[in-house]
């Protein structure tokens, strides 16, 4: 413990001190990557958990009815993901798979204005 002064044992002593020395050594890296492991895990589903918290679509009208119906079974990114592919009648016909084929609980009256935001905000070019 006398050597704090000398950088290089100071990182030496910070990682004995973590995996201590009682462990045999070829269990320090299995150890070491098993934790790390775990650790990205609960980092990434934290990640992933303050996205859908946040929800992140482009505002504008109808935002609010897409919210309240397209988030209940699946993530949100499903829209931006596909707004690659869909054009005003695609998206018809997604919206219209979600509630008939998916049994999405939407009202009808709803539709129009959720097809009008995503072929508006993410519509195919
Ligand atoms: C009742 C549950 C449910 C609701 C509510 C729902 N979806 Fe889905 N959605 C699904 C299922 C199931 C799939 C297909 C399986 C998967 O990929 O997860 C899917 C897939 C999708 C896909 C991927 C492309 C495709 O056609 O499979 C898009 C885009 C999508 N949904 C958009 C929406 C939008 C927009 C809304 C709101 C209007 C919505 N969903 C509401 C259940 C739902």
């Amino acid at each position: 413990m006398g050597e704090t002064n000398r950088a290089p044992e100071t990182v030496t002593r910070v990682t004995s001190s973590v995996y201590p020395p009682s462990l045999s050594a070829p269990q320090h890296p299995l150890l070491a990557g098993r934790l790390s492991r775990v650790c990205l895990l609960i980092l990434l589903t934290g990640t992933a958990l303050a996205d859908e918290a946040s929800i992140r679509i482009k505002d504008g009208a109808g935002k609010d009815k897409v919210l309240a119906n397209c988030i209940s079974c699946h993530s949100i990114d499903y829209i931006p993901m596909n707004s690659v592919f869909l054009d005003r009648s695609g998206w018809t016909a997604t919206v219209n798979k979600m509630v008939k084929a998916f049994g999405a609980p939407i009202k009808d009256e709803d539709i129009p204005q959720i097809v009008d935001y995503l072929s508006r905000y993410y519509g195919k070019g």
